[in-house]
């Protein structure tokens, strides 16, 4: 019988990270859970185990420390069954740049951008001389914005976005078989809105997605071998306007934004 291929997915305990793993444990993944909550972690794997009979291993890490992020990077690397890695975990600040607290802002980059780029760099090097298997990053609309209010997480989105679209020529110019996607989902239904302290009222009802449909649409996105997967016609429709105005128009728009939370706070 063939090996169970291994799926690594960081930010497993919660929101889309743990839809991810009950997805990839549907189709027969065998799954490395990585965040920092190990209850959530475990009672997660234990469910998978029971209901998919696939093994679940659980590995508790702040992805956003250096001795963290190398020991699961070296897992990644060793794991001669490795067929998916998510860089999934992150998390979303409000207010503006200069107001905020630097280690917040310091974090985040650790997270998105260091992570990502460790632990994809971890995957390759298993994955290229096997010819088989992928990465999915998981982005954000926002990467296509330049938002105030919101700059280090669309800046941090978009180098993912760069980040993956580079890797993925890369790998079309070694002729890999190899597969990374940058997943770029809009409002969705988890818990980063109460940890970012966010209010999710003025939102419009239309515009949540749930874990569900997001990870359904990429993992759709990844056996068509896409880049970019941006969940729903809605969002689909907004990153087409996003890209076509001009970068002041866009910078114009998103000042409006950033006022109207202003005068909320006042
Ligand atoms: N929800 C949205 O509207 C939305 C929209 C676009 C993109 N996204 C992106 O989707 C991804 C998942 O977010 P979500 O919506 O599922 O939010 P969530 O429910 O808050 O999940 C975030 C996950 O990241 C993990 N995490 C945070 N900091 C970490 C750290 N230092 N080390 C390890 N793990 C860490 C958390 O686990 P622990 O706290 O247990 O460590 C949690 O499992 C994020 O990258 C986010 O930017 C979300």
């Amino acid at each position: 019988m063939a090996e169970r291929k291994l799926a690594v997915v960081t930010g497993a305990s919660s929101g889309i990270g743990a839809m991810f793993a009950r997805k990839l444990a549907a189709r027969g993944y065998d799954l490395l859970l990585v965040a920092r909550r190990e209850d959530r972690l475990r009672s997660l794997a234990v469910e998978l185990s029971e209901m998919y009979h696939v093994d679940s291993d659980v590995m508790v890490a702040d992805l956003a420390a250096d001795a963290d992020r190398e020991r699961v990077a070296e897992r990644i690397r060793s794991a001669s069954n490795l067929g998916l890695l998510v860089n999934n975990a992150g998390f979303g600040t409000l207010g503006f740049f200069a107001d905020s607290d630097l280690e917040s802002q310091l974090q985040m980059h650790r997270l998105h951008v260091l992570a990502a780029m460790h632990l994809t760099h971890a995957a390759l090097t298993n994955l290229i001389p096997r010819g088989e298997g992928g990465v999915i990053n998981v982005s954000s609309v926002a990467a296509f914005g330049q938002s105030a209010g919101s700059v280090s997480y669309c800046a941090t989105k978009g180098w993912m976005n760069d980040f993956t679209s580079a890797l993925h020529a890369e790998l079309e110019v070694q002729k890999s078989p190899v597969k990374v996607q940058a997943l770029c989902p809009g409002f969705t239904l988890s818990e980063f809105h109460d940890t970012a302290a966010i209010d999710r009222s003025p939102i419009p009802q239309s515009l949540w997605m749930t874990a569900d449909f997001v990870v359904s649409e990429s993992l759709r996105g990844f056996d068509e071998g896409k880049l970019i997967v941006i969940p729903g016609w809605r969002y689909k429709l907004i990153v087409m306007f996003m890209k076509a105005l001009p970068g002041w128009a866009l910078r114009k728009m998103s000042a409006k934004g950033a006022e109207r939370y202003r005068k909320q706070k006042v």
